[in-house]
């Protein structure tokens, strides 16, 4: 299968996880969903990464997003480690508690279909050679429609922060006839979007600035929202 871009449909399937087997695009639903992929349980990279996303949570309940982790190890190892996960979270960060799914992916079989993984680095395999799964991450939005996809080295844990900032971008772009700028975050101004004509614009955002011909900002409409 030819690899995955954005605008393609995220391939649905079927796993074990440990809240219980699923068909992903049944469990999306309506909701946006983050799909993030790590090499193997008991890593202390993904450790840390696990129980950031089960620390920011809410911040994804709010927006309306699910999200699923997927590991290349079996349902017994990842119950194991979520205890490990729950206690450095406990010890470093507060209370917490790994509340959203990881798919079991021992065999690779979902890590395949989404070419998560690593074909070039030669010390990302496990004992029998075959390749963990990098760091990736897909964001999909209720169509099923692949919106992001970023893929991160093993040896570097991901900036969850960021992943909540194009979910921002991405919903604010759906809602309105927006862009958003470098560095941008949720309040800050935004771009016109060029498909919007001058006398629309006039209309649709009264206080837009014209800095060049192409590039019209506003205030963040979906600030107010
Ligand atoms: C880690 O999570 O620390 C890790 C996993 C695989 C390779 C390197 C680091």
């Amino acid at each position: 299968m030819p690899s995955l871009r954005l605008g393609n449909v995220a391939p649905d399937f079927e796993a074990e996880t440990t809240q219980g087997p699923i068909k992903l695009h049944e469990w999306i639903g309506n909701s946006w969903a983050v799909l993030f992929s790590h090499p193997a349980d008991f890593t202390p990279v993904c450790t840390t990464e696990l129980g950031e996303v089960a620390r920011k949570k809410p911040e994804f309940d709010k927006r309306g997003v699910k999200v699923i982790g997927l590991s290349a190890n079996a349902l017994d190892s990842h119950d194991k480690w979520i205890k490990d996960i729950d206690d450095f979270g406990s010890k470093t960060s507060g209370a917490t508690h790994v509340d959203f799914p990881i798919i079991a992916d021992p065999d690779r079989t979902v890590a395949t279909l989404y070419d998560m993984l690593d074909a070039v680095d030669p010390t990302n395999v496990d004992s029998k050679g075959i390749p963990f799964t990098v760091r990736t991450v897909f964001v999909i939005d209720p169509k099923k429609i692949i919106r992001l996809m970023i893929s991160y080295p093993a040896q570097t844990g991901r900036d969850f922060n960021e992943i909540l900032r194009v979910i921002d971008s991405l919903q604010a772009g759906d809602k309105y006839r927006i862009t958003t700028p470098v560095n941008w975050k949720k309040g800050d101004d935004v771009i016109v979007h060029p498909g919007v004509s001058n006398d629309e614009a006039k209309t649709l955002f009264p206080g837009m600035k014209t800095y060049l011909p192409y590039l019209r900002m506003t205030e963040d409409p979906s600030a107010k929202a």
